[in-house]
């Protein structure tokens, strides 16, 4: 016998774990046939990166672009303009992408480079001088010309938070946020506006309540709700747009989906990583901003909404928001008692022995900083009531793991009490996230022989071995439906502000009251004990792995 990922289930060895494929992998599936949307390609455009010189650029948009033309997503035409400080020539743009792919495991030795390398361009930008941004517009239009985009143009902000504004400022005042559909265009400007303009804002999108509204007014001033796409990549991960697909086109779940059958659900994002060289992000950052209020609350947000009208984007974020309006808000006791934090000190993870926190470049040595969060959260619907819901994220962590997992209610009653077994595992459906992404659902069966012995057992979905061929990180699939026009993924104004509002409380008495006792949690293990007390006083604990 084995012990599963939770560390209290069983596996009988001799074959009771069931395997889901589908009947065939290579099967040529008709997308309507699972309501699925039919593949469209996008209209010429020219992507605008800002922030072409940096990390975010190089590791995960420009691969992320590649593998769409590789998989023939990307149109005709279709033009990367990076933009930046460094002074660089297209030809050293392009040189340092090649790179950067190669680095990725790209194969950039062939036609398909050729024809990707021939749309990359680059121009030095100074995002306070207007100047730069009148020069942005002049070489927009002669790339249209060149490269045939029609005047499309989609803007990307890879850059520091802290440049947010200075560059949406810069592209309203330039006239460069406007488009085609702008309603506020008077007759002449129409003339010269061609195409539509979009914006990808990356996350954090503010740092608080007060910054998030703050930015949204600059937003506001230049574009368009509709125009703008502020991106979470955990909304670009398959499973976590499987949730969709297993509550709303499958029968079996809804009906068992609310508190006449849930206990509880946990939501679990963990990393083994720590800061690397991030330390003076994280330094103004923590969990509860760079992943909680944010991933964290994004996935809780389709685990727990209601069914939307349709897969449209407005239906699907109506019911999102909708359902972080619902949350009970905090107030000084329960940010208190309802809201934990930790600090990772010195430790092993995987048996190498890795600093603490403090102990990181860019951290301040007594920083109150927290690397670990998890929170209780009630959500005052007839859904949910008395449900609750425990979110939990931090580096450092004994391993990379993100996990939704529902734990139904005890049996109301117990046929086999008198038995040998006379306790049984609660029903638990496990949507793992990554890695080893699936589905997996624990229920008892009972052991061969004479007696009535209960086992759990997991009945198991391996997306690697159901579908083949491994997932993306989201970023592919997040700009092809920017792209495409399709916001149905990206978290609207209201979202984020509900999210942030829900969070102010926890903030503020975080940033009132300073840790004493960090670091309070050793590296390589499952974070603090106060983790572990807030499902105790509750009586439950946290699925171990
Ligand atoms: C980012 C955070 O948004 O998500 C990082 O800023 C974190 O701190 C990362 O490491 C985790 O993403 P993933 O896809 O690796 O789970």
């Amino acid at each position: 016998m084995s012990s599963d990922a939770s560390g209290d289930t069983t596996i009988l060895s001799w074959g009771l774990v069931l395997l889901l494929t589908v009947d065939n992998p290579h099967e040529v599936v008709n997308p309507l046939r699972l309501g699925m949307r039919v593949e469209r390609t996008p209209e010429p455009c020219i992507m605008v990166i800002a922030g072409a010189s940096g990390d975010l650029c190089y590791r995960k948009l420009l691969p992320a672009l590649f593998g769409l033309a590789r998989s023939r997503h990307l149109p005709t035409g279709f033009t990367i303009l990076g933009l930046a400080r460094t002074d660089m020539s297209d030809d050293a743009f392009r040189q340092s992408t090649k790179e950067a792919l190669e680095k990725e495991g790209e194969d950039v030795s062939g036609p398909l480079w050729e024809s990707f390398a021939k749309g990359l361009f680059y121009q030095p930008a100074d995002y306070s001088d207007p100047g730069s941004f009148t020069a942005l517009g002049k070489r927009l239009v002669e790339l249209d010309a060149v490269r045939g985009t029609c005047g499309n143009r989609m803007f990307y902000l890879a850059v520091p938070p802290s440049a947010f504004s200075t560059i949406i400022n810069g592209l309203g005042k330039a006239g460069l946020s406007r488009d085609a559909f702008d309603p506020s265009a008077g007759d002449a400007d129409a003339k010269a506006l061609q195409g539509w303009v979009r914006i990808i804002i990356e996350k954090p999108f503010g740092r608080s309540l007060a910054s998030a509204r703050a930015l949204q007014r600059d937003v506001g001033r230049a574009f368009r709700e509709d125009q703008v796409y502020r991106i979470d990549h955990y909304l670009g991960k398959e499973t976590v747009q499987n949730v969709l697909a297993l509550r709303f086109a499958n029968l079996l779940f809804e009906p068992v989906w609310n508190r006449r059958y849930i206990d509880h659900v946990q939501i679990t994002v963990a990393e083994s990583l720590g800061v690397e060289k991030r330390g003076a992000y994280y330094e103004e950052s923590g969990a509860l901003r760079d992943m909680i209020q944010n991933h964290l609350m994004q996935v809780l947000s389709i685990v727990a909404m209601e069914p939307p009208a349709s897969f449209k984007a407005n239906p699907v974020r109506d019911e999102t928001v909708k359902l972080v309006r619902a949350i009970r808000p905090f107030d000084a006791e329960s940010a208190r008692t309802s809201a934990v934090r930790g600090q990772y000190g010195r430790g092993w993870v995987h048996v190498t022995a890795v600093p603490g926190y403090r102990e990181e470049t860019g951290v301040a040595a007594d920083s109150p900083t927290e690397t670990f969060a998890a929170v209780k959260l009630t959500i005052d619907n007839w859904r949910w009531a008395g449900v609750p819901f425990y979110v939990r994220s931090g580096k450092r962590l004994s391993h990379k793991l993100s996990e939704v997992a529902i734990s139904f209610r005890k049996l109301p009653h117990l046929l086999f009490a008198d038995g040998p077994q006379s306790d049984v595992e609660d029903n638990a459906l496990v949507i793992r996230i990554q890695p080893d992404e699936g589905i997996s659902l624990r229920f008892e069966a009972k052991l061969p022989g004479p007696h009535m012995i209960l086992r759990p057992v997991r009945m198991d979905m391996h997306y690697g071995t159901a579908f083949g061929g491994p997932t993306t990180d989201g970023y592919g699939r997040l700009i092809l439906d920017a792209l495409l026009g399709d916001g149905t993924l990206f978290p609207r104004y209201d979202w984020v502000e509900a999210s942030w509002t829900l969070f102010a409380p926890v903030q503020e008495a975080w940033k009132n009251e300073r840790p004493q006792n960090f670091a309070n949690y050793e590296a390589g293990t499952w974070g603090p004990a106060e983790a572990r007390q807030l499902l105790e006083q509750d009586g439950r604990r946290w699925r171990r792995f």
